[in-house]
């Protein structure tokens, strides 16, 4: 899930421990980078008082990401694609090159680092059989609601109306075996608890509402509602911006699509690890469980923690990024918690 406040007592203990990587300065790798169309910078916005709370980059004892026996996605994973409200072509386009980025397949048609070396990190976690997550990732269907049939405020319920009436109009079908649903709303739908407690969230449908067990996620266009919350840094919140650097330039050039490919990245590695809510994450409470990307919330690259975004790449033209994806795209996509290294990584750490 992708939770704005705070598991604070259970973070407090390591961000201390951890304070000394928030004090990185910008480091001065340009000579490693001479041949590269991008500076590394190390932004120092200010930490967004919504998210502090969990950020981890260097490796942590304390932090136990645990297994609880339930199945992850091993087999190559189906997604489609439920557009409800009003989106624009080049909105779509963007959000489905990024999903397009993450298989494997596609890896070498891109530079590094990549969208698909980010998802490696996802893959190394296993099932009972010591099978690995799918690094096969693809959009196997679309669907568009451009009638708000279940209205213009959902619920967390009514989420599920929205993949039922979905499911019965569109040209795909029940996928039991490995298909994921990814609701995303557009700017003018509300959402129950978007942008108070959250930027997006996966679950399973149930039964009763759609005829199956699903596993799905939903993300919120935050465009006309709170960027601040749901698209930082690429939006900072007014307090903030008189104080400090201003915010950071979406590298696709629309600060609300932006703002979802990170969260969409997050709630797609914690729907992979953790699909019925049963396998991976840290913590006791499986009502609010702390998943692999929630431990990485808000961190993009090394240097940071401490609430800090860390190192990440700038383009000649000052759009901010930290991986590549296909047909040229930039994508800046939050970090995820590795079980090798217990620690935060993406394909970009400076090591
Ligand atoms: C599968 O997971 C194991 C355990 O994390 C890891 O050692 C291995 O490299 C992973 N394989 C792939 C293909 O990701
Ligand atoms: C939502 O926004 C779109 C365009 O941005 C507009 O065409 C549509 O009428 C709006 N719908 C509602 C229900 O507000």
């Amino acid at each position: 899930m992708t939770t704005l406040p705070l598991t604070f007592i259970f973070f407090f203990t390591s961000s201390v421990l951890l304070s000394s990587s928030a004090s990185v300065e910008t480091l001065d790798l340009k000579h490693h980078h001479d041949d590269k169309p991008y500076t590394i910078i190390n932004p120092k916005l200010q930490p967004n008082t919504f998210t502090t709370s969990n950020k981890y980059e260097g490796s942590s004892n304390l932090v136990n990401v645990q297994y609880h026996m339930g199945p992850v996605l091993t087999s190559p994973i189906n997604i489609y694609l439920i557009w409800y409200g009003k989106w624009t072509p080049p909105q779509k386009q963007t959000i489905k090159h990024f999903i397009s980025s993450i298989s494997t397949n596609n890896n070498h048609h891109h530079l590094k680092p990549s969208v698909s070396d980010w998802w490696k990190t996802v893959t190394l976690y296993t099932d009972q059989t010591n099978a690995n997550i799918s690094n096969r990732i693809q959009i196997r269907g679309e669907y568009s609601d451009t009638k708000y049939t279940h209205g213009t405020h959902l619920t967390r319920l009514t989420i599920q109306d929205v993949i039922a009436s979905s499911l019965k109009a569109a040209s795909f079908k029940v996928n039991n075996k490995n298909g994921v649903y990814l609701v995303l709303t557009s700017d003018n739908v509300t959402v129950q608890d978007f942008c108070r407690a959250v930027c997006g969230f996966h679950y399973f449908t149930f039964p009763s509402k759609v005829g199956s067990t699903l596993p799905y996620a939903w993300v919120g266009n935050s465009g006309k509602q709170c960027l601040q919350v749901c698209a930082y840094p690429f939006a900072v919140p007014g307090y903030m911006g008189g104080g400090g650097p201003g915010s950071l330039k979406p590298p696709n050039g629309d600060v609300g699509i932006d703002g979802m490919i990170s969260v969409i990245g997050h709630e797609l590695a914690e729907l992979a690890s953790n699909p019925l809510v049963n396998a991976w994450y840290a913590g006791s409470d499986p009502i609010a469980p702390t998943e692999i990307g929630d431990l990485c919330e808000g961190l993009y690259g090394s240097g940071g923690g401490g609430g800090y975004i860390g190192n990440v790449m700038k383009d000649g033209s000052g759009q901010t990024f930290n991986m590549h994806g296909v047909n040229g795209r930039k994508f800046l996509v939050q970090w995820i918690w590795s079980p090798v290294l217990k620690a935060c990584t993406g394909p970009n750490a400076l090591d």
